[in-house]
């Protein structure tokens, strides 16, 4: 697909970060379970933390598509790294943008964009994951305040997080009607984590369970209308289901990359393996997935970013492209044999990274489920 000038110097950017900086640190990341600073800095230096934010408010105002080819490039290097990013600029700043008021946007923004603030999603509870609307954190109305009560898991980046927009319901009812968002400041009294997950892949990537005993939270960090609050995540998960789909090609990418590099220097039958018709068809299969799931992802991102409905175009991209990254790294780690099961190899750790893709932000059952509800919808209109 032909990019112009603009994207070529964003897939510049994140390319030159995933190959100098990320890659040679990412087995490093995965086994220390940690990000350095250092990468974190040069994120920030980059001006990636603030993706979509506009200018006025001291983001790098780039769009969707955009966004989807830095969390390609980004993944490709070091899949954690690219989870932090998308994260923070899909879950934590879009809805802000989104459905914020102009004095949330002032005070929250800035901060978002520079780094100074990290930011997280709190969405999913012990008791409700895929059936989201069955949370039972609850925020009681205090007059000039909420007490903000409930336990959250699975929560991206909340080891880090100094900002959450996090759900809630203001009305005890047993489905979604009733949940209100809220903008929560992290470092405060009432908080805690009483677990980070040890998790099979982007072990980079802190997911936290986050335990709010009476977090006292002001009315005006309501983020959108009171008891919208779901509609306001729903659409959240739509943007962040195309950074999904993006990690996805990232990581992909990474393995099939150095599948195809091996392919070319590794001899057998009297030359590289690369000449046999089985490894080519592999090739040949691995490259045509990778670029439809790049095609879709960047369909969904386009129609985001001209403002058209995406829901549906983004759950395609992310059930085609977590699927595909599962199926590619799987070759990869084929095409290298015995070697590619190996840690000294990093096929195995692109094929642990894959797996959450299928996983987080909506199951491939869930986006099949949004996929068909808008495909049966449009049949009878
Ligand atoms: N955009 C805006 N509003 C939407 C919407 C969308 N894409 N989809 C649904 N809605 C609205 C509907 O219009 C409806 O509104 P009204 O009540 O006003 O009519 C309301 O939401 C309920 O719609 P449904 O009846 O379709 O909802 P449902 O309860 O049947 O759920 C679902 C549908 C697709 C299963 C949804 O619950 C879902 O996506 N579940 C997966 C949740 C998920 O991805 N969780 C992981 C979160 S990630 C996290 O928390 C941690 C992290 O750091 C990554």
């Amino acid at each position: 697909m032909m990019l112009d000038n603009d994207y070529q110097d964003i897939r510049s950017l994140g390319a030159k970060m995933a190959d100098k900086s990320l890659s040679p640190l990412a087995a490093k990341i995965d086994e220390e379970s940690e990000i350095p600073e250092s990468v974190v800095k040069e994120l920030k230096d980059n001006g990636l933390m603030g993706i979509f934010i506009p200018e006025e408010y001291g983001g790098a105002g780039l769009d969707e598509v955009a966004y989807a080819i830095l969390v390609e490039e980004i993944s490709r290097g070091c899949a954690s790294t690219g989870v932090l990013l998308s994260a923070h600029n899909s879950l934590c700043i879009a809805p802000i943008i989104n459905s914020g008021n102009e004095e949330q946007k002032k005070k929250y923004l800035p901060k978002l964009a520079t780094g100074e603030y990290i930011g997280c999603f709190c969405l999913s509870e012990p008791n409700a994951g895929s059936d989201a609307g069955s949370l039972t954190t609850f925020a009681e109305d205090k007059n000039d305040h909420y007490l903000l009560s409930g336990t959250k898991n699975f929560i991206t980046n909340g080891r880090e997080a100094h900002l959450a927009i996090v759900f809630a319901k203001t009305t005890k009812t047993p489905n979604h009607k009733g949940i209100s968002a809220f903008i929560v400041e992290m470092k405060q009294a009432g908080i805690t984590i009483p677990k980070l997950e040890d998790k099979l892949g982007i072990r980079g990537s802190s997911t936290a369970q986050i335990f709010f005993d009476k977090v006292k939270v002001p009315k005006e960090n309501l983020l959108g209308p009171f008891e919208k609050g779901f509609s306001i995540a729903m659409k959240t998960l739509d943007g962040g289901r195309i950074g999904i789909a993006a990690q996805a090609v990232g990581i992909a990418r990474a393995a099939y990359e150095y599948a195809l590099r091996y392919s070319k220097t590794r001899e057998q039958f009297g030359g590289p393996i690369s000449n046999l018709q089985a490894i080519q068809i592999l090739i040949a299969d691995m490259s045509t997935r990778l670029q439809a799931a790049r095609l879709l992802t960047y369909e969904a991102a386009h129609c985001k970013r001209k403002g058209e409905s995406y829901s549906k175009q983004a759950a395609q991209a992310k059930l085609f492209a977590s699927e595909m990254a599962m199926w590619v790294t799987t070759k990869a780690i084929q095409i290298c044999g015995g070697n590619g099961y190996t840690k000294e190899y990093p096929l195995e750790r692109h094929f642990r990274d894959a797996k959450i893709t299928e996983i987080y932000e909506g199951t491939s059952e869930i986006q099949r489920l949004v996929i068909a509800a808008h495909e049966l919808k449009e049949a009878s209109s």
